[in-house]
């Protein structure tokens, strides 16, 4: 054999090996929890064969603990870029087979280049964790590590869609990485987030719980509303990955791909026009009419089980991806409360900051009062979608349908908040208050002294209904471009859309501003 092709045959043998990570016992370990390896996900995650790994030869330079005995080609991440749907995407997914995924100082290193080529280049990156946190033999250099990849995710923010997936433990401050990004997707009954681990909670506070109840995927898509995505499988976690990223542009500077749309833009759904009940207190199911109106009734819900007054998702309309924020009147009532105007706001502003348009459907009764939401800052958090709203510079049409009072009115992006195309079905209620605590409000005393005060009270109150709880006193203002026929709605968002193409709107020039966090 030439010397050459025993050079090739030795490089080789080493890309065998570095796949293997820390070796068939460690692969078959993680197999028999169930779980894939890290390059197994990442086949799966990417088009077929585009996956080109970077660093495989990268090893540790830790000495402490004998370390310098345990090496591991490519260390505990893999790493590279291929592509989604033909389009290139960055990756790194986390290997638990090498030192249980933990994180060390040339692990960031590769980390770091591939975010790095992502911001040069323009493209999403997608991390996948499966980690035991900081290698705890590098001390402070897997501190220093995480510091350069937390700053390097702030530095993306709002530049290329980052996504998380967490496919196994994320834990101590290993989280605020998935956490600064703008999608964390969490798979059911294998995967954990958590600051401070069931052992050390248990020492500082006494409370015995388990790492399901304090970091699973249904704690953080129910209670914490910190995961976005919930997947029964790690294959369905990896192809929601694929499908939220069709919904996004490449960058800040790109718009989302338009699909060709099989679904006739001006198809009427007959049925929206006897869909809102007739008692204003019966709830409709806010699902059936996203469903009804946009592209083939696909929809990609993001937090579905988080703040479930509030609707969050990607559709299309005419094959042109949209982010779709919606009341929903089955839940609460649709009333606005902190956790909702959270989930909405940061959804707004991930919209605004990558180019895709916002489409509101309001049926909003108010903002929820009462001390446990006073005393949980709903001023501040109701304040952020409110911000959010305003600030976005993004194509925004809204749709009332049905109630739209007060406070919640003008947050639910109003045509003073520069709402470009502001829509009212007929059975739309738009006023300050509700008839019932306008007319306690206007008419105490009248009652006092009416022979019948409950008569005069209803009296009034449909005095107000029927002046106030319509679009038309709004559409007089201008406050609404038009009241439309609801069976018509698909058709009049595609169209709104169609005109808002061109549309350009800066804010003024600043550093950033100071949105009520
Ligand atoms: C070095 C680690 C490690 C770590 C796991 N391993 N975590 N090595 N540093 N942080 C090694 C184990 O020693 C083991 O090596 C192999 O990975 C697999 O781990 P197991 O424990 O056998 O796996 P399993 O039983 O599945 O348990 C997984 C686990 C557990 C729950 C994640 O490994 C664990 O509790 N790890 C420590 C978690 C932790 O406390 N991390 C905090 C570090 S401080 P061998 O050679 O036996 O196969 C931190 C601060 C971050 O993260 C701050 C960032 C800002």
């Amino acid at each position: 054999m030439s010397n050459q092709l025993e050079k090739v045959r030795e490089l080789i043998e080493l890309r065998a090996k570095a796949r293997l990570g820390g070796g068939e016992k460690a692969i078959e370990k993680q197999h028999a929890k169930g779980k894939y390896t890290a390059r197994e996900r990442i086949a799966q995650l990417l088009d077929e064969g585009s996956f080109e790994e970077l660093d495989m030869f990268v090893e540790h330079r830790c000495t402490n603990f004998g370390q310098e005995q345990k090496h591991f080609l490519g260390d505990g991440v893999v790493t590279g870029y291929g592509t989604i749907e033909g389009r290139l995407v960055y990756v790194f997914a986390q290997d638990f087979t090498v030192f249980g995924g933990s994180l060390s100082e040339t692990m960031s290193l590769k980390i770091c280049k591939v975010m790095d080529k992502a911001m040069k280049m323009g493209a999403p990156v997608i991390g996948i964790n499966d980690s035991g946190g900081a290698r705890i033999q590098e001390g402070i250099n897997a501190l220093a590590g995480y510091a350069e990849i937390f700053q390097r995710n702030i530095m993306a923010s709002g530049v290329i869609p980052q996504i998380s997936g967490i496919f196994g433990h994320c834990a101590g401050g290993a989280v605020y990485s998935p956490a600064l990004t703008d999608f964390t997707l969490m798979t059911e009954g294998s995967s954990y987030m958590f600051l401070t681990g069931p052992k050390v909670v248990k020492t500082v506070t006494g409370e015995d719980v388990t790492q399901e109840e304090l970091g699973g995927a249904s704690v953080h898509a129910t209670k914490s509303g910190v995961t976005h995505f919930t997947a029964a499988t790690e294959e369905e976690g990896l192809s929601t990955i694929r499908r939220l990223l069709g919904f996004l542009p490449q960058n800040n500077l790109e718009e989302a791909p338009i699909l060709n749309c099989t679904d006739p833009i001006d198809r009427l759904e007959d049925s929206l026009n006897e869909i809102i009940p007739d008692s204003p207190n019966k709830p409709y199911d806010m699902y059936e009419i996203i469903g009804a109106i946009v592209d083939n009734g696909e929809f990609l819900e993001v937090q579905q089980d988080y703040a479930k007054n509030i609707i969050i998702g990607f559709a299309r309309f005419n094959g042109q991806s949209v982010g779709v924020v919606a009341n929903q009147p089955k839940f609460l009532a649709g009333v606005l409360d902190s956790n909702a105007s959270r989930k909405g706001a940061r959804f707004v502003r991930f919209c605004d900051a990558f180019n895709i348009p916002l489409v509101t459907l309001v049926d909003v009764p108010g903002f929820l009062p009462g001390t446990g939401q006073e005393y949980n800052g709903v001023i501040l958090h109701g304040a952020k979608l409110l911000y959010a709203y305003g600030e976005a510079t993004v194509p925004k049409v809204t749709v009332t349908l049905r109630k739209s009072y007060g406070g919640s009115h003008i947050v639910m992006s109003c045509k003073q908040l520069r709402g470009d195309m502001n829509y009212a079905w007929p059975t739309s209620e738009i006023a300050v208050m509700g008839g019932a605590g306008a007319v306690e409000v206007l008419y105490a005393k009248g009652a006092a002294e009416a022979a019948d005060p409950a008569a005069f009270m209803a009296e009034k109150e449909a005095e107000y209904t029927k002046l106030f709880a319509n679009p038309y006193n709004a559409a007089k203002y201008g406050y609404i471009d038009d009241v439309i026929e609801p069976r018509n709605t698909r058709f009049r968002i595609i169209r709104a859309l169609q005109q808002l193409q061109t549309k350009k709107l800066l804010n003024p020039a600043k550093k950033h501003g100071n949105i009520p966090l």
